[in-house]
């Protein structure tokens, strides 16, 4: 960690025991790097070394990160998209957490086996079969990796072996006293706990929730993409702006001569350009286009290719690759209906459209496009009625949406009123 405190890349680890590591690198550098996101791949076999290599092994496997206050979001999300790359479900929590966790789920399982493997002499395992088996497995794991493992989350291993403890003297009372009964009543609740996992209501429910995400909707110029900018940026989140999206379709559109009625030209349009966003900058094929993308022409060519169902088809997938760790701000027309709804937090912002048009002016002003108050009252009308009025994905509050009117509130104000109803949804607790 020392030879790389100032290595511009993002560092991650891949330890068992998460605060152990994070104090290690605190004690050693004297801060935790913005850049070093504190990661564990739950996946292995008691085999290590490179012939025990394994392609396929982090498929379908957990990996759960653990960052700190310090860390840098986008490194976060770097590193979340590195492990869905190789196949792993990612989830985040806090290293107490997960120290806590794994104590339970894997250090005592390998305690107890390295125990009772203490009782076992080779005569008895000459007579062993299926039950020895399974449960001695991982008590061929490697020292060199599990000593370690329990020294350094000591405090929740033995709080778990206190537990253990206790239910092995409640067995040992049990059947001392040949209360049968009992016996039966316990192994039925065990067998009962051990039947649900695996199951994908079990698993999907506890170890895959996906990125939260915090939806804005609503028309042109209600403030949803200023505020959408600075909700992710105060809770360090993602940002989605997916208007951009229709925007850089409609300008390619315009630029290469495409009728911006053929809904098959303009869906393999959408999805032969590359587009990245970059900080403020919208890359189109490695063009920044951010300034391009927000004339009239291009504002009322967008809302016309958005209206058509194939070119919306091809924008999901690569709206919903957006939804990475820790959360995604999505601003829209139909974030909230259509893209992501399961939402946890869903806002429609309004305002009257005399404010509107006042705002798209002055925005459009300090960006140096020249354009009159009445003519921009007339465009925002009617990009209004063909956004509500389309069949596909139309503007419209979804049934759970917290609405907000904004004509007479500040940005901060609405700022405020989005960050207090995620913490009131548990969303988030700091805001
Ligand atoms: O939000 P913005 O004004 O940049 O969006 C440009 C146009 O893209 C909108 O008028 C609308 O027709 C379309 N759009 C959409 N669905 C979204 C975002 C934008 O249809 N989620």
């Amino acid at each position: 960690m020392a030879a790389l405190a100032d290595h511009p890349g993002i560092v991650f680890d891949a330890a068992s025991v998460k605060e152990s590591v994070i104090e290690a690198v605190r004690s050693t550098l004297g801060r935790v790097p913005p850049r070093f996101v504190p990661a564990h791949p739950i996946a292995g076999r008691e085999t290590s070394g490179p012939g025990a290599a394994d392609a396929r092994l982090f498929e379908s496997h957990q990996v759960v990160l653990t960052p700190v206050p310090e860390t840098d979001a986008r490194a976060l999300t770097a590193v979340t998209q590195l492990w869905e790359g190789v196949g792993a479900r990612v989830s985040v929590m806090s290293a107490a957490a997960h120290d806590e966790m794994l104590a339970v789920t894997s250090h005592l399982p390998h305690l107890v086996a390295f125990a009772y493997l203490q009782t076992v002499t080779p005569e008895h395992m000459r007579h062993a079969a299926g039950g020895f088996r399974d449960f001695s497995r991982i008590a061929a794991s490697d020292p060199a990796m599990w000593a370690p493992i329990f020294t350094q989350n000591g405090r929740a291993v033995l709080a778990a072996l206190d537990d253990l403890e206790q239910e092995l003297n409640r067995l040992r009372a049990l059947i001392a006293a040949g209360k049968r009964e009992d016996l039966v009543q316990l192994i039925e609740e065990s067998r009962r706990r051990r039947r649900a996992f695996g199951k994908p209501s079990v698993n999907e429910a506890v170890a895959v929730s996906p990125a939260p995400v915090i939806a804005i909707d609503g028309p042109s110029g209600s403030g949803k993409g200023t505020v959408a900018a600075a909700v992710a940026e105060r809770l360090g989140w993602r940002l989605l702006d997916s208007g951009a999206l229709y925007r850089v379709v409609a300008d390619a559109a315009l630029r290469r001569g495409v009728a911006l009625d053929d809904a098959a030209a303009l869906a393999l349009l959408a999805t032969d350009i590359e587009i990245r966003f970059a900080g403020e900058a919208v890359m189109v094929d490695g063009v920044d286009r951010a300034l391009a993308i927000r004339t009239e022409d291009v504002s009322a060519a967008a809302s016309k290719v958005a209206a058509l169902e194939p070119v919306r088809a091809a924008m999901l997938d690569l709206q919903r690759a957006q939804r990475l760790f820790p959360g995604l701000v999505a601003d829209g027309r139909d974030m909230g209906t259509v893209v992501f709804p399961d939402a946890a937090l869903k806002v429609f912002l309004d305002a009257s459209l005399e404010a509107r048009a006042e705002r798209r002016y002055i925005q459009l002003k300090n960006k140096g496009l020249a354009v009159s108050v009445s003519d921009l009252l007339a465009t925002l009308e009617e990009r209004d009625r063909r956004d509500r009025g389309r069949a596909v994905a139309p503007l419209r509050p979804a049934e759970d949406a917290v609405l907000i009117d904004s004509t007479a509130l500040t940005v901060d104000a609405v700022v405020a009123r989005v960050l207090e109803a995620a913490r009131v949804r548990g969303i988030v607790t700091r805001t």
